[in-house]
């Protein structure tokens, strides 16, 4: 039996759903190559920005699935075309808030339209967000709609095979340290480096890697978090960079500009340690990132998970030879694919178990970043 066509959505005609240079991630050319999708609308605030999209996708070879495809400033207009589902990926500073025109999750949701939304999930301090966030998880589970949140690498073979072996180790973790280092010299988005709209380094990039810490690991004992920051203003000096581009920030003073390092420590509830320390001075477009967990006789370093060459170090007391390294890679893998066709087979089978990304879930993930974000 062929499977239902599906009426979708954008919301955003930017980088994370049609992508850009360099960059590996871009929603549609994964919902292209899954195919089973008819593409109705897509919403942007830069109505030229969405023409000129929607034209490439036209003349392009999956130029079918957008024939009916139209354009809208506004994400109500798109609700009235009914879509079965909708990717949301504007900056959070325009969701994941009750105000005005902010409540797209919600509106979408109560809609009976499912939902895709990218992480971050709001700029709001969690104490006002966590009302929202209960209000779009209530509306999802009395609308029977399925609400995924964006974090792929829940769906990444490397995370995934990391899970299988720790089950099977059956010991506990001791240890999770990642490190997460931002390029930031070329390619890189204005809005990063203003707090207000990104939500900083940490709520915006490392996210992903507490939420990590949170899918390996286990929930984190909140009030143990503790962290350090080195700030531009920094009387030694060291917080200085010199090459951001197009004077980036030059209209926010030293104090509010995002931190240059982050290092953060941990308790998990499950008893074990968790650091995670984020950079901003790598130079170029390729970010560094890297996660070590240790229990008991076993190590596995996962090694720039952003890379198609991404590698699974593994060292066991289980090695004929402890002193060994065994190597897994992983170079068909694509997280971000894998995500969305988890998403579309939620939506055609409506079963929300198989999304590894809840709101509600990573609503608690987005309340550790602020603790740490809150750091002085
Ligand atoms: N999961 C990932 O790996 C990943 C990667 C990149 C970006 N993201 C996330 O995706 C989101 C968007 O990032 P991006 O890099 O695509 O940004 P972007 O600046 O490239 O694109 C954002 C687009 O949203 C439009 N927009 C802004 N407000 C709007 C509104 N109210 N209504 C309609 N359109 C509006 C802008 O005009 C712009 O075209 C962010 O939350 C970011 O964190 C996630």
């Amino acid at each position: 039996m062929s499977e239902r066509v599906l009426k979708i959505g954008f919301v955003g005609a930017g980088a994370i759903n049609f992508g850009r240079a360099h960059l590996p991630w871009d929603h549609a050319s994964r919902l292209e190559q899954l195919g089973g999708v008819d593409v109705i609308g897509i919403v942007d605030l830069d109505e030229k920005l969405a023409s000129s999209i929607l034209e490439k996708r036209q003349a392009s070879k999956y130029g079918h699935y957008y024939k009916n495809c139209k354009i809208f400033k506004n994400y109500r207009s798109l609700i009235e075309l009914r879509p079965d589902a909708v990717l949301i990926g504007i900056p959070p500073a325009y969701r994941g808030s009750f105000a005005e025109e902010k409540d797209l999750e919600l509106q979408f949701a109560r809609a009976g339209i499912h939902v895709f939304v990218e992480k971050p999930l709001s700029v709001l301090p969690p104490e006002e967000f966590m009302t929202y966030a209960k209000a779009v998880t209530d509306t999802a589970k009395e609308k029977n709609v399925i609400v995924s949140v964006g974090y792929m690498f829940r769906y990444h073979a490397g995370i995934l095979k990391m899970k299988e072996l720790i089950k099977k180790h059956g010991g506990k973790v001791m240890a999770f340290n990642a490190r997460y280092y931002f390029a930031y010299t070329k390619a890189v988005n204005k809005y990063w480096f203003n707090e207000d709209l990104s939500g900083g380094p940490i709520v915006e990039q490392a996210t992903h890697f507490c939420d990590l810490a949170r899918f390996i690991v286990s929930d984190v004992d909140v009030p143990s978090i503790h962290t350090l920051l080195l700030k531009d203003s920094d009387p030694g000096g060291a917080g200085h960079l010199a090459y951001i581009p197009q004077q980036y920030e030059e209209d926010i003073s030293p104090e509010r500009r995002i931190p240059r390092v982050t290092m953060s420590h941990w308790r998990f509830k499950d008893g074990g340690l968790g650091t995670l320390m984020h950079s901003v001075a790598l130079p170029g477009t390729r970010y560094e990132a890297n996660i070590d967990v240790q229990l008991d006789g076993l190590k596995l370093s996962l090694i720039e998970p952003y890379q198609k060459d991404c590698i699974l170090r593994v060292r066991s007391i289980n090695n004929e030879e402890a002193n060994k390294d065994q190597d897994f890679t992983f170079p068909t893998d694509d997280s971000y694919l894998t995500e969305l066709k988890t998403f579309l087979t939620a939506v055609r089978t409506n079963d929300p178990s198989i999304i590894e990304s809840s709101y509600s879930d990573a609503a608690l993930t987005y309340q550790m970043t602020w603790v740490i974000r809150r750091a002085k």
